[in-house]
């Protein structure tokens, strides 16, 4: 991809801090954002909203359908993107537990998977991108210039989702959103097409223990490393 403007992608299990570390990329670099979750969260909304089963042949084709013809546009924002489904603004829905479930199912599917294939990609172009998922280093964008794979304990993720429900003032059970992480994770390591594993050529980043800020300037040296930041 280096004769092409170049790609960073962030690979890794929910919850290890990812969506941040990805928004701090495209803020110093000024690249554009892909959060490759934010379509198969979408698909999980609108199969729920819409009854579709997984299992029925005629719900399967028309979610794949639907996810073909997926109308979705990402405006930044102060507080981060902003995700627009048909117009309508879904960026808090699409955050639910109920939600999350369904995107890990529709996500192991491999027609919903190839239906999002070609508009991944589409949104590789200059000044560069960062592409934030579980598939990014390893199918989308095999040959990205710089593969991070951002990961952390489960019970450290359970944690940070516990006091980020905590602080929101949603009642939340630590020892079920543990069990929620560690079937998510087993779902989306053990499934056939695109499975969750670092690319051969990933960095790890275990933020496990670290604050956002450590992670970040273990990012940050790779990425000037690179001559990307510039003189800054
Ligand atoms: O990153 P996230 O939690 O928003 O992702 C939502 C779901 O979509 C999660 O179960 C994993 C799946 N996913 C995927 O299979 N491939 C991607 N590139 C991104 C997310």
């Amino acid at each position: 991809m280096s004769a092409s403007a170049p790609v960073i992608t962030l690979d890794g299990p929910g919850g290890a801090g990812k969506g941040t570390l990805a928004g701090r990329l495209s803020q110093w670099l000024g690249w554009a954002l892909l959060d490759s979750g934010a379509l198969y969260r979408l698909v999980g909304l609108y199969a729920l909203r819409d009854g579709l089963s997984i299992d029925a042949a005629v719900d399967l084709a028309s979610a794949v359908a639907r996810a073909r013809a997926l109308d979705v546009h990402f405006e930044s924002g102060a507080e981060g993107q902003r995700v627009l489904m048909e117009g309508d603004d879904v960026t808090q829905v699409i955050r639910s537990d109920e939600v999350s479930q369904a995107a890990s199912l529709w996500a192991a599917n491999p027609d919903i998977r190839a239906a999002l294939l070609d508009r991944q990609r589409a949104f590789a172009g200059a000044p560069g991108l960062i592409a934030d998922g579980r598939d990014m280093g390893t199918v989308i964008f095999p040959d990205a210039d710089l593969k991070l794979f951002v990961t952390a304990s489960a019970a450290e993720r359970a944690r940070r989702r516990y006091e980020q429900l905590s602080a929101q003032g949603v009642a939340a059970n630590l020892s079920r959103i543990y069990r929620e992480i560690v079937d998510r994770d087993e779902r989306d390591a053990s499934r056939e097409t695109a499975p969750l594993k670092p690319a051969a050529d990933a960095h790890v980043i275990d933020t496990t223990g670290d604050s956002v800020d450590t992670s970040s300037r273990k990012i940050r040296e790779l990425v000037a490393a690179r001559g990307w930041l510039g003189t800054s």
